[in-house]
């Protein structure tokens, strides 16, 4: 008949499509851990408060444990019926303990329950995605020091623009990181405050000790506003910003492994580990993995999308609309994590072809920039006129059908005879890469500067 946790006003049970649309254990029961740990916390310091007596408090803890067991055994009996994690969990310890489990839901309520279970959730969640994202940041800067001279084409549009390092390529993705990592830091320090006591959403007439809990559960301290606590979920929606946030910049660099991949560029190689092959085309080697990071921004973002609907417009305080907001996360945050774990993976895997990269980094002019600067150095002349003059040689270059560091001398002396012999030299690729010393520069002396800056970062302790 009626739900032995709150039937006592109702004469019938639920629905089957009731049942079907109100349950949500077959999602939330990945909050098992969560909610024992706060249930936990809730009767120590019911006990501690003397709001239940020691003998219950212990009766109820030693139950608790035992579900624990029971859960990570795999022989806890799930019930559909029973709604949720929460009323599950309950029921089985009655049948563990007896009466004194009626007494641990003493001042809480569901609402405050469920959303300090999802913080603990979306916390731990941050908290593995912030060392995945290290790990990244780590295979980067070592990369980036074993390939600090390594010239590749630099590329605007996709167009070959400038010649840069492959380190120096790196080392951009382990600053983008530096940020993700810092969003998903901001997202965790503000959500650590613990609804827990709550109750309702009105507080509690029992005199419980909120700081106790809080402390237990590894809260800053706790929510202030028992409505805005059992409310809230900006919490979950600024973790999925973040991860969003993150997992664009991830597709970039998945784009670029696919494209570097590629046969015409043939700028990395792969191997067997994080490729595939095709099942009629004998020859292929797929770049699946960087392609998979590609797509799961869609779902990154669509969980945030989702979240974001969901929660709009919902009035204070609770509604079941809220029980909405596990789905999301949980698909959201492991895929990011596995985004970041496949990207360590194939950053530590590729090998560059650094015959192919050089040979493409000067295709294309790519060191006219640095003929124009020479007229500027060396000549005096303002920037826009030795713009102007290199555009006359690239030209001459093109109808000679060569590149613009192929030209001779005398060549380049018949565009304008203030072009001398010296000038060639700052046509080649790693004189182009060395000159380029700016602070956040190319040159391979600046990206060493900054692999071991940031070395000394993330490997400090
Ligand atoms: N299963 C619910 C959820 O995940 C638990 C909270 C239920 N609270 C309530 N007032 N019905 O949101």
């Amino acid at each position: 008949l009626g739900n032995a946790l709150w039937g006592g006003r109702f004469e019938a049970g639920p629905g089957a499509i009731m049942e079907e649309i109100n349950a949500s254990i077959d999602v939330d029961k990945a909050l098992a851990t969560q909610d024992i740990a706060g249930s936990l916390a809730h009767v120590a310091m019911l006990a501690e408060t003397g709001i239940v007596s020691h003998e219950d408090a212990a009766a109820i803890t030693k139950g608790l444990n035992q579900i624990a067991g029971e859960i990570a055994a795999g022989t806890f009996p799930f019930s559909r019926a029973l709604e949720d994690i929460h009323m599950n969990i309950e029921s089985r310890l009655k049948d563990i303990v007896g009466d004194a489990a009626g007494r641990l839901h003493t001042a809480r309520s569901r609402n405050d329950q469920v959303a300090t279970d999802f913080k603990l959730w979306v916390r731990e969640a941050l908290d593995a995605l912030d060392e995945e994202l290290l790990d990244l940041q780590r295979a980067f800067v070592e990369r980036a020091e074993e390939f600090a001279d390594t010239v590749m084409p630099g590329f605007t549009h996709l167009q070959s623009a400038q010649p840069i390092t492959f380190g120096h390529h790196m080392m951009a993705y382990v600053e983008m990181l530096a940020r993700d990592r810092g969003r998903i830091a901001d997202a965790r320090r503000r959500m650590n405050t613990s609804p827990l006591g709550a109750a309702a959403l009105a507080g509690t007439a029992f005199p419980i000790d909120r700081e106790m809990t809080a402390k237990a559960l590894g809260f800053d301290g706790p929510a202030r506003n028992s409505l805005d606590a059992v409310s809230a979920r900006d919490f979950a929606l600024e973790a999925l910003a973040a991860a969003s946030i993150c997992a664009v910049n991830l597709s970039r660099f998945a784009e670029e492994i696919v494209i570097w991949c590629s046969s015409p560029f043939s700028f990395i190689r792969l191997s067997d580990a994080y490729t595939t092959g095709s099942s009629i085309m004998p020859q292929k080697k797929n770049p699946d993995a960087a392609e998979l990071v590609r797509a799961k921004v869609g779902r990154i973002v669509g969980a945030l999308n989702t979240l974001l609907i969901v929660m709009k417009g919902v009035p204070l305080t609770y509604s079941k609309d809220m029980q909405e907001d596990k789905p999301p996360l949980f698909d959201a945050l492991p895929a990011l994590s596995l985004c970041a774990r496949a990207s360590a993976g194939m950053v530590r895997d590729l090998t560059p072809n650094t015959e192919a990269m050089r040979k493409l980094a000067i295709k294309g002019h790519t060191t006219a920039t640095d003929l124009a600067d020479w007229l500027v150095r060396e000549v005096g002349l303002p920037f826009r006129d030795a713009h102007h003059i290199t555009g006359a040689c690239v030209l001459a270059a093109d109808k000679a059908g060569k590149e613009l560091s192929d030209l001779t001398a005398e060549e380049l002396a018949f565009v304008d005879p203030r072009i001398t012999p010296a000038a060639l030299e700052v046509l080649s690729v790693d004189k182009s890469v060395a000159s380029r010393t700016s602070l956040g520069g190319t040159a391979p002396s600046r990206v060493r500067e900054e692999a071991a800056r940031w070395r000394a970062a993330l490997w400090g302790d």
